[in-house]
């Protein structure tokens, strides 16, 4: 049978499933990010780029991240869900994997600042603008010069409004879609304008 999710070995799936069912205002996502996905979120990144993840979940776009080249130690993860916490420090023993919310980037360690990228799996549209402002305020803090922020969602629109984007002098384009994915998805990347 084809597997139109896509998901890589070891992503977790029937946990991801459950914590969905538990809290699917947060988790966001009935699977989790398939490979296709995956590959499309860490495009472009290499042996010499900070990151940020947020929403970590299961792993899956975490694992595409160190495929890419990224060294654990130049990768920090930020997840507020304990049991993803607890799988993603396992399996990633040498990243930074921290019980951090989204919303209070500006409190993280400052090993987190100068990044090359902010690779985002949270569910935007669960979340209200006040919580935008402070994810966007949060990562442009922390991304160097040339830094961008990308982020995957499940609608042909970037799930940050014009208003938002402008407020920060930012602006947002569409790199493409994973159609194997479930649901398929689409990724935006956000830069200064
Ligand atoms: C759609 S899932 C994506 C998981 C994984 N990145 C993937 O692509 O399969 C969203 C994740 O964001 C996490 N999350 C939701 N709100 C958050 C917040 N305020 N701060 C940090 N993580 C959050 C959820 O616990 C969940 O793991």
């Amino acid at each position: 049978m084809t597997d139109i999710t896509n998901q890589p070995k070891g992503s977790g799936t029937a946990s991801f499933i459950w914590q969905f069912l538990r809290n699917p205002k947060s988790v966001g996502a009935i699977a989790p990010s398939g490979k296709v996905l995956a590959g499309r979120m860490a495009a472009g990144l290499g042996a010499a780029s900070r990151v940020l993840e947020l929403g970590g979940g299961t792993g899956t776009l975490t694992q595409a991240i160190v495929a890419a080249g990224v060294p654990q130690p130049n990768l920090t993860v930020i997840e507020m869900n304990p049991d993803f916490i607890r799988s993603l420090t396992a399996r990633f023993p040498n990243a930074h994997v921290v019980d951090h919310s989204a919303f209070e980037i500006d409190t993280l360690p400052a090993d987190a600042s100068n990044l090359d990228a902010v690779i985002s799996g949270l569910p935007l549209v669960n979340m209200s603008p006040d919580n935008h402002r402070a994810i966007m305020r949060g990562s442009f803090n922390r991304l160097g010069d040339g830094g961008f922020y990308r982020q995957f969602t499940y609608k042909p629109k970037c799930p940050i409004s014009q208003t938002v984007l402008n407020e920060f002098g930012l602006t947002a384009r569409y790199e493409g879609m994973a159609l194997r994915n479930a649901p398929p998805a689409f990724v935006y990347r956000i830069e200064r304008a």
